[in-house]
């Protein structure tokens, strides 16, 4: 036997001990004229024949080619990119951007560069994997988890180190992508000033993903929605979810954006993404500050509030959630797999959430809300979980 086959042979058993524990991860493909409650397009920008009208005649205007030719620190920049940066940072009240080609990069080149030699980094348990893998490979001492968007365990951690002279970094996501709860950003602000008044060593870097185009005017952010930009050293917008796009950005100080730049691996040694792409979030940007996109992001938040009120689990089994994001929770991966296929069959797409990507006995069917679903789709959505769940309680006596 040769090795590649005594290889072949290895990951397949590996692949089977995953089957036999039922986690084993399959490519799927959602059946067309499914209603989706799943996907992260928030916004159905995705479906927008405006975007993509739009997008078309950006294309058609660009004088470009279409790939970019090579990383940004070679022959894939473009003045394009860089006035993008600038209008992004703008939108976001943000003294600079710096594009990478995913959120996953932009996480993983900041995490892994940033935090120096000897610091410490404070991240919330649920945080994005992006994030753990830009940690795992840092020069920071230590990374000490607190227990999930729970200050006074935040507090009790930074209280045990609040007289180091190194650098602290706090990592938090807004909307937790998992969970949908959105974090107390206002009392982790408070906390972190109460140590460092004026932001001495102690650094907030926040994730925006499932915030970005949902919350705040226009879609800028929760940071921007409670007026915190100044209070935070780094946000990461992605484009991959409400904006249709691909991609992310880092806002940030001019120093900080100069040496990512430097320093970040994702960005120095890969090719840039294509001008097709930048197009889209460009594309992107204008829905966002269009009228009609505020209508829809008041849609979706409508939605929300419609699914919250209708639905009537046992304690337990809703996620305490008030973002598009909601989870139904069943304990163990073969139940939630039960109730994702039962609503699969019915015509929705949902997916089941199952361990390890959420802790045992946390699994949960995760269903977004989307501008483009509608309030009687939202209402059979509901009735049938009951169905499900053999709730018996009329939807109408709930509005
Ligand atoms: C919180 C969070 N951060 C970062 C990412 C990575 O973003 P991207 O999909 O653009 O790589 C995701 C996507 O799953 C996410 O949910």
């Amino acid at each position: 036997m040769n090795n590649m086959n005594q290889l072949q042979l290895q990951m397949n058993a590996t692949l089977d001990r995953r089957r036999d524990i039922a986690k084993l991860r399959r490519l799927v493909v959602n059946p067309v004229d499914n209603i989706d409650f799943s996907s992260n397009d928030f916004l159905g920008l995705s479906y927008s024949k405006t975007m993509r009208q739009e997008y078309l005649n950006e294309l058609q205007s660009m004088p470009f080619i279409l790939g970019s030719t090579g990383s940004r620190l070679l022959d894939g920049n473009s003045q394009y990119a860089h006035d993008l940066e600038e209008r992004i940072a703008k939108f976001h009240g943000a003294e600079s951007a710096l594009i990478f080609n995913s959120g996953f990069d932009a996480n993983a080149g900041l995490f892994s560069t940033v935090p120096q030699k000897g610091d410490i980094i404070l991240y919330d348990a649920l945080v994005h994997a992006s994030v753990h893998e830009g940690m795992r490979i840092s020069r920071a001492a230590q990374l000490i988890p607190f227990a999930h968007s729970d200050v006074g365990d935040l507090t009790m951690k930074l209280e045990g180190i609040k007289d180091t002279k190194q650098n602290i970094f706090v990592a938090v996501e807004t909307v937790y992508s998992m969970d949908g709860d959105i974090a107390p950003l206002n009392e982790i602000v408070q906390v972190l000033r109460s140590y460092w008044p004026n932001g001495e060593n102690g650094f907030l870097i926040v994730d925006e993903a499932h915030a970005t185009g949902v919350y705040g005017d226009h879609g800028r952010g929760i940071v921007s929605q409670f007026g915190l930009e100044k209070m935070v050293f780094a946000r990461l917008h992605t484009f991959s979810k409400a904006l249709a796009s691909n991609g992310a950005v880092i806002l940030g100080s001019e120093t900080l954006r100069q040496y990512l730049i430097n320093y970040a691996r994702p960005l120095i040694y890969s090719t840039f993404m294509s001008f097709s792409s930048l197009a889209l979030i460009q594309t992107a940007y204008n829905q966002l500050e269009s009228d009609e996109t505020k209508k829809i992001q008041d849609h979706l938040h409508n939605l929300t509030r419609r699914f919250r009120n209708t639905i009537c689990l046992p304690t337990g089994n809703l996620l305490p959630s008030n973002s598009p994001i909601q989870g139904v929770v069943l304990n163990g991966n073969a139940p939630v797999r039960a109730l994702a296929s039962y609503l699969n069959q019915l015509g929705f797409i949902v997916k089941p959430i199952c361990s390890p990507t959420v802790p045992k006995g946390q699994e949960r069917v995760r269903i977004c809300l989307h501008g483009h679903n509608t309030v009687s789709q939202v209402d059979d959505l509901v009735q049938s979980i009951h169905t499900f769940f053999n709730v018996n309680n009329s939807l109408e006596s709930k509005l």
